[in-house]
């Protein structure tokens, strides 16, 4: 110990404790929070330290309150104060479905000599809390019903064992040396059951050294007119993740920018941990993004109709941008427009699948900009229903309709910050690449009966384009992502008869 630090004796520390206490009520019944304080008295000493603690991560309530309002008048104005357009198709826009099979095949190539040479890492969005599923545990473990049984992280995670083994066979370079790290982004609600079970299946094959976990950040939520905290209980306040926009943060915060550069990756491939069909770093994907020398890319389908639960890619008129438009905050007047040059299509149809691509270089450069600037992060509201201690009662209540608000950031908030021209947009087939799970079993849509036949279907599909039979019109067969990443390499299919339930 140095010389003049001394230990600090209990009554010193006991006196600290205390004004660290005082402060915290001062900064709170400040900004109007004094509820908070109302069971203060009759907690135990541990219980005021851990609700001490979790008060002062918020340095300044009233700075966030204020956030908050803002948030609220954000959200419903948004929509109605800006002038939208589609993207320029001739500036940013490309389509798998339209190109020629020599560009798919340049852009694929590419990929994944980035892949073979380990210049490529993903990100993997599994923060969220999938209220909308309706199961306590997170996303990527449920089972959609698929013959082989098989969760989504395990499928995505053996999509990736098979692209090392196909970059490594294509550049002969051994597979060990392929290195395609996963970094899982989670939250303090996912994060304990998610590591659990890649630990407890062994990381689905990968290397320990290449699954990295990092936490998104919380927030607190507030009553529906935004002026409150809510307690969870006697002493502690409801909080919840802080939005898939909460990446850049954690990506700051959690030093896994200084990670990226220590292993010299160069290109990110992130995506949502719902989507069963998801071509995890789509070699076609990297190389297009590549090539073009994008900061930015993000891939889209066609939107389905007006209703449809998806975010819009769309150029922000006044400012020559790139923006989404979130499903939650469009009005039915824009989602309802066709397009004067064909009616039968919606004029804002370039549906976002949370697919994007970013350069490193440009993520370093940006991020410290990003975090420290409302202009590029503002918050969202989501009303919701949230369980709460109801401090005049002094009873956890459980609402059945929403009763209060959560705070969040989207991914897509920082598309603005890119020149359109170092922006890429890039249309793919949706039965390919996008089945999202969204809801609970039986709903009808995005819910694990359409995961589990748009999978079936995809794979059955490869199959017959190779010659194979099946015995019967509706016959599905499994083709397993260690035997196929993308219908690649089924030519011993040809001739043979499959069954439903198969599994390749
Ligand atoms: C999202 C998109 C929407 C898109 C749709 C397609 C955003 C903000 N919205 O909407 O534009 O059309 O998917 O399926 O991107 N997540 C976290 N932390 C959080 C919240 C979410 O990691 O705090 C992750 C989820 O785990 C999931 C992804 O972000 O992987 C999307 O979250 P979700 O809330 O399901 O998004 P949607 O509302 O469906």
């Amino acid at each position: 110990m140095l010389p003049f630090v001394r230990r600090k004796s209990y009554i010193e520390l006991l006196v600290i404790i205390n004004m660290t206490e005082s402060f915290l009520k001062y900064k709170y019944e400040k900004a109007g929070q004094g509820h908070l304080f109302k069971y203060w008295d009759t907690l135990s000493e541990d219980e005021r330290q851990s609700f001490a603690s979790q008060l002062s991560t918020i340095q300044d309530p009233a700075a966030f309150l204020s956030d908050v309002q803002e948030a609220i008048k954000y959200s419903s104005s948004l929509a109605e104060s800006k002038i939208y357009k589609p993207l320029p198709t001739s500036i940013c826009c490309s389509s798998t479905i339209d190109e020629s099979k020599k560009t798919l095949s340049i852009w694929h190539h590419e990929g994944l000599k980035l892949i073979s040479q380990s210049k490529v890492g993903i990100i993997l969005m599994a923060g969220g809390q999938g209220t909308r599923l309706g199961s306590s545990a997170p996303k990527g473990m449920y089972n959609v019903g698929l013959p082989s049984g098989k969760s989504l992280f395990q499928l995505q995670c053996e999509r990736i064992l098979k692209l090392r083994q196909l970059a490594s066979e294509e550049f002969s370079v051994p597979s060990h040396n392929v290195h395609l790290p996963l970094y899982i982004m989670t939250s303090k609600p996912t994060r304990a059951a998610t590591e659990m079970f890649f630990t407890k299946h062994h990381n689905f094959g990968l290397e320990p050294n290449d699954v990295i976990f990092f936490n998104q950040g919380i927030l607190p939520a507030v009553s529906m007119d935004g002026k409150q905290f809510l307690l969870g209980s006697k002493n502690s306040i409801v909080e919840s993740p802080d939005g898939n926009g909460g990446l850049y943060k954690a990506l700051h915060d959690n030093k896994i920018l200084d990670d990226f550069h220590k292993r010299s990756i160069e290109h990110i491939h992130a995506y949502c941990v719902d989507n069963i069909l998801v071509k995890v770093a789509d070699p076609v994907f990297i190389g297009y993004s590549a090539i073009n020398k994008y900061d930015i890319a993000t891939k889209v389908v066609r939107k389905q109709d007006p209703s449809e639960k998806v975010g819009l890619i769309v150029l922000d008129a006044n400012t020559n941008a790139p923006c989404v438009i979130e499903y939650s905050e469009i009005s039915k007047e824009l989602s309802e427009m066709k397009d004067p040059q064909d009616p039968n299509l919606l004029m804002f149809r370039a549906a976002n699948i949370v697919n994007h691509y970013y350069n490193v270089k440009f993520l370093s450069e940006m991020i410290p900009k990003w975090i420290s600037s409302r202009k590029y992060l503002p918050y969202h509201i989501a009303k919701k229903k949230i369980k709460y201690f109801d401090y005049v009662t002094g009873v956890t209540k459980n609402p059945e309709t929403p009763n209060g608000v959560k705070m969040e950031q989207f991914i897509f908030d920082v598309f603005p910050s890119v020149k359109l021209s170092r922006f890429g947009c890039l249309e793919v087939q949706r039965s390919d690449e996008f089945s999202p799970l969204k809801n609970a079993p039986g709903s009808g849509s995005s819910c694990p009966e359409t995961c589990r036949l748009e999978f079936l279907k995809r794979s059955t599909n490869w199959l017959l384009k190779w010659g194979a039979q099946v015995d019967h019109k509706d016959t599905l067969v499994e083709v397993d992502p260690s035997t196929s990443y993308d219908g690649e390499g089924l030519q011993f299919v040809k001739g043979k008869l499959y069954h439903d339930g198969d599994i390749l």
